[in-house]
């Protein structure tokens, strides 16, 4: 298939692109050097003499970093999101209407109130700490769905939890909690750095190994269209536990981590209902968390080893 990634230099889109290629794919990826998706008309001019060519696009690209990155941003994210998904959905809709569309949505657009099952994802109010970034991607999902039923246009919208595994960002951004977990308790182990966690580690996370997302994703692909699915591990976990999993893996002494309670962390709880997924999916087979953190802590030994 020719297949268009957007976000392709990301920590999604790096490991997706290299499985397509491996799966024999044409795939033309972008990052923000090459194309600034924020300006009108750039995807056009990136891709000119491509027009009708692509049997899917992949929107991966996004502005947007954890912690409490979108906390400090919202008008910034509004802004530049809004003009990313706009620009892409119209260069889709103008120039490659006859390819599908995949794109991610996010956990963050569920009402904490309600299941977070598929139904639920654009009704009520997402949490307020991340109501703009969640309002963006409820956006770009409402955009694919007026182009669905204006002009017959094919879409799959992805919704994972916390995506984790080898191969994240090692610049300054703000980490998602697994990965600064990982690199403060290495760092705890390597310079004796005392370890201290945002919040009590009562809250509860999901996370999703990134090749079982990849595989899901795929699969998925082959099998619908015009569908928002959920892709989570299906099981939720404490920090606590996530942390002690570390500290075993990296040889930490669990009882020497600080909590503090007085840090934003975000929703206490954040399960993914995967039943959907599971249904169009039997075979899903979430890598086990232990096999998968010790993958990811092995890949940031590594990095802090190169780095010394
Ligand atoms: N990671 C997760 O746990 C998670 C969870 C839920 C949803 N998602 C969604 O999944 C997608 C991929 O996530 P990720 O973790 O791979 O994100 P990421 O590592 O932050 O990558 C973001 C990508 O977007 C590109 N981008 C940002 N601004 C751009 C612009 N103005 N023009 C063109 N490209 C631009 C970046 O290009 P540069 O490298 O050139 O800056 C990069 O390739 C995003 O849509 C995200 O919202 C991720």
């Amino acid at each position: 298939m020719r297949i268009l990634v957007t976000g392709a230099t990301g920590f999604l889109g790096s490991h997706l692109c290299k499985r397509l290629l491996q799966e024999g794919n044409d795939v033309a990826g972008l990052g923000s050097r090459e194309c600034d998706l924020t300006v009108e008309g750039s995807l056009q001019r990136a891709l000119a003499g491509r027009k009708g060519d692509f049997d899917e696009i992949i929107h991966l690209a996004a502005w947007t970093q954890a912690g409490d990155f979108c906390l400090r941003h919202p008008g910034e994210q509004w802004l530049i999101n809004q003009r990313i998904n706009t620009n892409v959905l119209s260069y889709w809709k103008d120039e490659q209407e006859q390819a599908k569309l995949l794109f991610m949505g996010t956990s963050c657009s569920y009402d904490p109130a309600l299941s977070l099952r598929e139904e639920n994802y654009m009704s009520g109010v997402p949490i307020e700490s991340l109501f703009t970034y969640a309002m963006t991607k409820r956006m770009l999902y409402a955009g694919a769905l007026a182009l669905n039923k204006q002009y017959g246009m094919k879409y799959l919208c992805f919704v994972p939890s916390t995506l984790y595994g080898p191969g994240y960002h090692t610049d300054k951004r703000q980490m998602h909690f697994i990965f600064d977990l990982i690199r403060k308790i290495i760092r705890g182990k390597l310079h004796g750095e005392e370890v201290v966690l945002w919040g009590d580690g009562h809250q509860k996370r999901e996370l999703v190994y990134i090749d079982d997302f990849t595989s899901a994703m795929l699969a998925l692909d082959r099998r619908c269209e015009n569908e928002l699915i959920n892709i989570g591990e299906g099981q939720e976990h404490t920090i606590r536990e996530f942390a002690g999993m570390v500290c075993d893996e990296v040889g930490y002494d669990f009882s020497r981590i600080k909590f503090d309670a007085s840090r934003y962390v975000g929703a206490k709880s954040k399960c993914l209902d995967i039943s959907k997924l599971k249904g169009l999916y039997p075979e899903y087979r979430p890598t086990p968390l232990k096999a998968g953190l010790s993958a990811t802590i092995k890949w940031f030994m590594q990095q802090a080893w190169e780095k010394g």
